[in-house]
């Protein structure tokens, strides 16, 4: 391929830079040059796109957020915006794409491919929930954001004795709030994938005062709860001071760890040489320790597994 062309889609990740960088750098490498696609699937369909060379993406692997932006775009579900997006990549002579985004951008990459352009997919989503891979970009850096910010958060309500339902993202899957949880050790953790009691929550806290514990840590994932509701509920049945935050684009945003920055610029990598070789309609992950791609119909078919070992691990370790 002498033209291929990046872009960022759906909610955006603290590392999408780092895989741009790496994509573009190892490109060039390669005698190709890279288009970069603006807003998503959007700037495709409209033909939104600059070429983005080696020297324009130097530091940018530190810098959270994307230097193309992103976006979600109902347009690209339509049979008019694929066939406007596949006329767009024929108009600028673009051979291949790669989309960095979560399971909703991954569809569009499958049809572009379908569609005679083959397009390869990088699991850019702080969320965790695509189960081809054992990490999806960014999650790291969003653990590491929440898991500071509870430290932070548990000082004050240590030094007020009071209850804070500290709520994490993650759509449906509650993967962040249980890795953010075990490392941050809170009193809770509340997950979609786990039924819970709110009553039962309630007794625990005040057996927990009655040992002289009189703070507690309740991590909430967004897909179990409202954790305004949930610490209005826990105060009228106890009669504690609960406070509740929501840590929201904090995770999503900042500089990215060193693990994440390592592992998008590995998969960029993979990325590169499907499409140099001219296959699409993959998507690359990491298993194991190792990099490795997958077809996209199989990718989105794979069942996410919740870590219940690791949430077994976490109740033995806080039973005190
Ligand atoms: O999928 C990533 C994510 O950050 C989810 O964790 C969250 O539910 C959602 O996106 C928020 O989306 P928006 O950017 O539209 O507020």
């Amino acid at each position: 391929m002498k033209r291929i062309a990046v872009l960022t889609s759906g909610g955006d990740t603290p590392v999408m830079n780092a895989a741009i960088y790496s994509i573009v750098r190892l490109a060039h490498n390669k005698g190709m040059q890279v288009l970069g696609i603006m807003r998503g699937y959007s700037g495709l369909i409209n033909g939104d796109m600059t070429e983005l060379l080696p020297e324009q993406v130097e530091y940018i692997s530190n810098q959270g957020g994307s230097i193309l932006k992103s976006a979600r775009c109902l347009e690209m579900m339509t049979d008019e915006g694929k066939a406007q997006a596949v006329k767009t990549l024929h108009d600028f002579g673009i051979e291949g794409l790669i989309v960095i985004g979560g399971d909703g951008s991954f569809k569009g990459a499958r049809s572009l491919t379908h569609m005679g352009v083959p397009a390869v997919g990088l699991p850019g989503t702080i969320d965790n929930d695509l189960a081809y891979t054992d990490y999806s970009l960014g999650f790291d850096t969003a653990v590491n954001t929440a898991a500071q910010e509870i430290a932070k958060i548990r000082t004050t309500m240590l030094s007020h004795d009071r209850i804070c339902v500290v709520e994490t993202m993650g759509r449906h899957c509650g993967d962040i709030a249980l890795k953010t949880g075990v490392a941050a050790e809170a009193d809770f953790i509340l997950v979609p994938e786990v039924p819970f009691e709110l009553d039962d929550i309630c007794k625990q806290i005040e057996e927990r005062q009655k040992k002289g514990r009189e703070t507690s840590i309740i991590v909430l994932s967004e897909g179990a709860g409202d954790s305004a509701e949930i610490a209005e509920y826990i105060k009228e049945k106890t009669g504690r001071d609960m406070k509740s935050v929501v840590l929201g684009y904090t995770q999503r945003g900042g500089e990215p760890t060193v693990f994440d920055r390592v592992l998008a610029m590995k998969c960029g990598k993979r990325a590169v040489e499907l499409l140099n070789e001219g296959i699409g309609s993959r998507v690359v992950g990491i298993r194991k320790n190792r990099i490795y791609d997958l077809d996209i119909d199989e990718a989105l078919t794979e069942k996410l597994e919740f870590d219940y070992e690791l949430y077994e691990q976490y109740l033995q370790m806080t039973n005190y």
